[in-house]
């Protein structure tokens, strides 16, 4: 009874000694009748074993057997852990086993739609290759979606969702430390979070609901049930019609929801700790996935700083205006808008990460509070990552004959949201928050490009599979 040795521990300090591994036939070598070399992969790391007559008990037929594997499939081989005297190429772990024994534990078809070694390649060695003569098949981005669950074998991919997985736990983390309840709404309910035709419309026994856009209004409403500060990690539905890099159907929600004292700063100042302990943590905790998805995608590591940078809008577009370019100043950013203001930071204030305040009212939620101060503005903000948004947030409207009046003046149907406002009737403080998308967060910050490349299984208007 042996005990599995993760091939990633595969080290020259187990030299002469005989281990187990499971893992995927990654290629298979035959060199001879005598001979032949299985790498096996598991979790992005890969090492080489030997098979040859020439070891103990090995057969013929068992060379025969091991060249013969079909790529992909999980195997346990137990043999002796070897240090060659040249270095070994091609694979993570620089020792060498010889098989002794070898059970194919599940098996891969024998041609697959999707070779991982194809899918793992970056565009610099594609192009490099073609210009050597050799020509590498490029795995495009629908195949690589039509079969992601081999898409998702490469160290690149690996690296992108364990980083995910990171952005997920320190959000969690900081915010517990803070003192922050983490909470699950519902998503069926029966008015539009948001307003807009965004919606995903469905029958709910009957009566008409619709699948939430954002945890908006309960987070609220908790916030209304005494909680002080809460937070959801959860999906968020939108019937996105334009098919873009950077908008999914169905996204993951990193939403927070919190008393406010004096000034939506409050809220700002948490965006602010939370976001630099992030990157911080990120940059700490998964320096090898960082570098596994740079090999594949080269990216630049994110510029930002240990206090962020906050302007308002109206610097903004003033910013804008100086480098020549015309926006309405009470009207939103598009999306150009906003890449060159991201540049203009960049270069004024040598920083990728800043948040953007005080959004003129017309162009916000309608549960959004204006400034005090100037009605056409509001108590809220944007934050951007290399030119483009991730968080949106402000303060929200607690005084609930306003809260009416906004949402009537926003085109929405006051009924439907009734116990919404209702929860404002009963006492409610201050409070304001934010929303944060999950994959667009990862896929800024390592410049991935592609929103598609950080859902596991995206959906987008035209996918729903696999
Ligand atoms: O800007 P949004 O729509 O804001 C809200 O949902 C508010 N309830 C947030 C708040 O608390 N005031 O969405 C929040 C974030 C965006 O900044 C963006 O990162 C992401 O969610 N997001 C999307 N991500 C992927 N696909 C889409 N279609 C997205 N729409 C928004």
């Amino acid at each position: 009874s042996m005990e599995w040795t993760p091939v990633g521990a595969l080290t020259q300090d187990l030299k002469e000694k005989e281990v187990l591994i499971r893992g995927r036939v990654h290629i298979t070598r035959p060199v001879s009748k005598n001979m032949a070399f299985v790498v096996v992969r598991e979790k992005g790391f890969t090492v080489q074993c030997l098979v040859t007559t020439q070891g103990e008990g090995v057969s013929r037929q068992m060379v025969k057997f091991v060249a013969g594997l079909n790529r992909e499939s999980i195997v346990d081989a137990i043999g002796v852990v070897s240090v060659p005297g040249n270095p070994i190429k091609g694979t993570t772990q620089q020792v060498e086993i010889h098989l002794r024994k070898l059970y194919c534990v599940n098996k891969a078809l024998p041609t697959l739609p999707i070779n991982v070694d194809d899918a793992a390649r970056s565009d610099a060695e594609i192009e490099a290759a073609l210009q050597s003569g050799d020509k590498l098949p490029r795995v495009n981005q629908d195949t690589r979606l039509n079969f992601r669950v081999l898409d998702i074998r490469t160290p690149a991919n690996q690296g992108i969702f364990r980083i995910q997985c990171q952005v997920g736990t320190i959000f969690r983390q900081f915010l517990l430390s803070e003192g922050f309840v983490e909470i699950h709404t519902p998503k069926l309910i029966a008015g539009s979070s948001e307003g807009g035709s965004a919606v995903f419309k469905l029958d709910y026994k009957g009566q008409p609901a619709c699948l939430a856009q954002s945890p908006q209004l309960h987070k609220q409403m908790a916030i209304c049930g005494d909680f002080g500060r809460v937070f959801e990690i959860g999906p968020v539905f939108r019937a996105e019609d334009s098919f873009t890099h950077r908008h999914l159907c169905e996204f993951t929600g990193l939403d927070v929801e919190m008393e406010i004292k004096k000034h939506y700063s409050e809220v700002m100042d948490i965006v602010d700790r939370l976001f630099v302990t992030m990157f911080d943590g990120l940059n700490e905790r998964c320096q090898k996935e960082l570098e596994a998805v740079g090999r594949q995608y080269p990216f630049e590591p994110l510029k930002y700083k240990p206090k962020t940078l906050r302007l308002t809008f109206e610097e903004g577009v003033q910013m804008l205006k100086d480098a020549g370019v015309e926006v309405d100043p009470l009207g939103d950013l598009n999306t150009e808008a906003e890449r060159k203001l991201g540049q203009l930071v960049l270069e004024k204030y040598d920083t990728e990460f800043y948040i953007l305040h005080r959004y003129p009212l017309a162009v916000r939620p309608f549960y959004t509070m204006p400034c005090y101060d100037n009605a056409l503005y509001s108590n809220s903000f944007d934050v951007f990552i290399r030119g483009e948004e991730i968080i949106s947030g402000a303060q929200r409207v607690h005084v609930p004959e306003f809260l009416a009046e906004r949402a009537l003046a926003c085109g929405i149907d006051v009924n439907t949201i009734s116990t919404y406002i209702d929860s404002f009737r009963y006492g409610a403080p201050p409070h304001g928050g934010f929303g944060v998308g999950l994959e667009r967060v990862v896929m800024l910050f390592c410049a991935l490009g592609n929103i598609r490349k950080t859902s596991l299984f995206p959906r987008d208007p035209q996918r729903i599979a696999p």
